[in-house]
């Protein structure tokens, strides 16, 4: 017999299916009742709610037995009414199959409301929580949305190496690939490693980000946008950081930072508006079990225009709080790169709004970010979210040739595997800008999850890679 999603029959109208027979199948969240008569709550994955299954323990006294939480089932029965409160359907069973045993002794997942680090350590079986189901679901309705709103927009999906030999970001936090044999590593006379001898002929790495090929594709097709794994070495264990992540690179040709910031508003607001409109049982179970204040902060983010603050007036800002008494950790100056108890005040305290910080010092910024004619800052821009932080990174590109080169200079970027970047700018230049988006702090924002290592299925950090 056809198995039926529970999605289709909590969410549909199948009032024509009542007193039918049916078939679902998942795995068992709770048994409970009395001699009388049985229920198991079954869930399939597809929808946050269970359907309940009605079943005389006469009729199924050796089935029974073997139905334990997290057990897999198959069940036939009749679709009627339901008569208790809570759910509009249930199925009386007729005939039960059991796929697979769950052992109650050494099944971790028994009781409700395991902690998240003890659920991260069953990462491999986390998924089955309602929480990692909604996360989970989620995570794909945002990935459909990003490739929904790129399409319908014109941009055409580009798929940018996940192996590079170009640091773009430059700040060295790049995972090394090799095929060579780390106890016999081949070396040049003048005792370097000789990487002729690995793999690609040259010293390569996982990628930061496809933004420099990016850019290649907006330079020919107008406008494309990337959404795949990066990856960065950095040693920093917090909320926020993951050593593998997932990053969504619009790059536009055409585009000033006016243009910039519009599209970044408007891509946040199209996702989150996406979430409040397709993803309502899971935002509803989040909103109850994690953030009570989850659904009010997207719909309020949807309405709010989002602030935009030159980097030397965000600067004046925390100034004169710190003038009037408000301490900080860190030090702020002009210069200084914002960190995020600085952010977090501008955004949650001050604005209370997200906030999209543009013009930077160019210390702080990297090599590609169009250079302002004063001399001292760029046109990037970071967009900043209430309990965030940074969310989104990006700038105009310098188109300029000569003063691309004069900062690459400046800053000893090895010149010989960037020939191709350099390209854009010795033929047919153009204006052309792009952001980066991490998808984890989208997830993060759109579930109220507290740490990022629960918005991805299996997360890598310094130390763990485990699953
Ligand atoms: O600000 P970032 O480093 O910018 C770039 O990589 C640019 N090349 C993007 C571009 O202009 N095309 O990273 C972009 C975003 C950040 O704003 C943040 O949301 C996310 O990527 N991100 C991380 N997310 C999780 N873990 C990490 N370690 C992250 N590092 C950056
Ligand atoms: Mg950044």
């Amino acid at each position: 017999m056809q198995r039926l999603k529970i999605q289709y029959l909590l969410k549909e109208d199948v009032s024509a299916l009542i007193g039918t027979t049916i078939c679902v199948k998942g795995w068992v969240r709770t048994k409970r009742g009395n001699k009388n008569v049985a229920f198991i709550a079954l869930n399939d994955g597809s929808i946050i709610h269970n359907i309940q299954i009605v079943a005389d323990p006469a009729k199924f006294e050796e089935e029974l037995k073997h139905i334990t939480t997290g057990a897999c089932i198959g069940v036939e029965g009749k679709l009627v009414e339901s008569q208790g409160s809570g759910q509009a359907v249930e199925i009386q069973a007729e005939n039960i199959v059991i796929y697979g045993e769950a052992d109650p002794n050494t099944y971790p997942l028994q009781k409700k409301g395991h902690s998240m680090e003890f659920l991260r350590e069953i990462g491999h079986l986390r998924p089955r929580t309602n929480t990692f189901g909604a996360v989970m679901r989620m995570r794909h309705e945002m990935a459909y949305a990003i490739h929904t709103f790129f399409h319908n927009k014109g941009f055409y999906y580009f798929h940018t190496p996940l192996i590079t030999a170009s640091d773009c970001e430059g700040a060295g936090e790049m995972f090394q690939v090799t095929t060579m044999d780390l106890n016999n590593i081949p070396k040049k006379e003048d005792g370097s490693v000789d990487y002729e001898q690995d793999f690609f002929g040259k010293q390569t790495a996982l990628t930061v980000s496809g933004q420099l090929e990016g850019e290649l594709g907006a330079t020919a097709l107008g406008a494309i946008y990337t959404f795949g794994p990066t990856f960065r070495a950095e040693n920093s264990n917090t909320p926020r950081h993951l050593a593998e992540f997932w990053m969504v690179e619009p790059e536009m040709a055409f585009y000033d930072l006016d243009d910039l910031t519009a599209l970044e508003e408007e891509f946040i607001k199209f996702l989150v508006k996406w979430a409040l409109d397709n993803c309502k049982e899971d935002l509803e179970f989040l909103n109850n079990m994690i953030d009570k204040g989850l659904i009010e902060r997207l719909k309020s983010v949807i309405n709010t225009d989002f602030v935009r603050l030159p980097y030397t007036e965000g600067i004046k800002i925390l100034e004169e709080a710190v003038a009037k008494g408000h301490k900080f950790e860190f030090p702020v100056s002009w210069g200084v790169d914002l960190a995020s108890e600085h952010e977090r005040f501008l955004v949650e305290e001050h604005f209370k709004k997200p906030v999209i910080m543009i013009d930077y010092p160019k210390e702080i910024k990297a090599f590609y970010m169009k250079q302002n004619d004063d001399g001292k800052t760029v046109q990037g821009t970071d967009v900043l979210f209430p309990q965030i932080g940074e969310i989104i990174g990006g700038s105009v590109r310098e188109e300029s040739y000569d003063k691309l080169m004069t900062r690459i200079t400046e800053l000893n970027i090895p010149m010989k595997d960037m020939w191709w970047y350099l390209d854009t700018r010795r033929y047919g230049s153009c204006p052309h800008a792009g952001f980066g988006l991490g998808f984890e702090r989208l997830m993060l924002f759109v579930t109220g999850m507290a740490n990022i290592r629960d918005v991805i299925p299996f997360p890598r950090t310094p130390k763990t890679a485990e699953f």
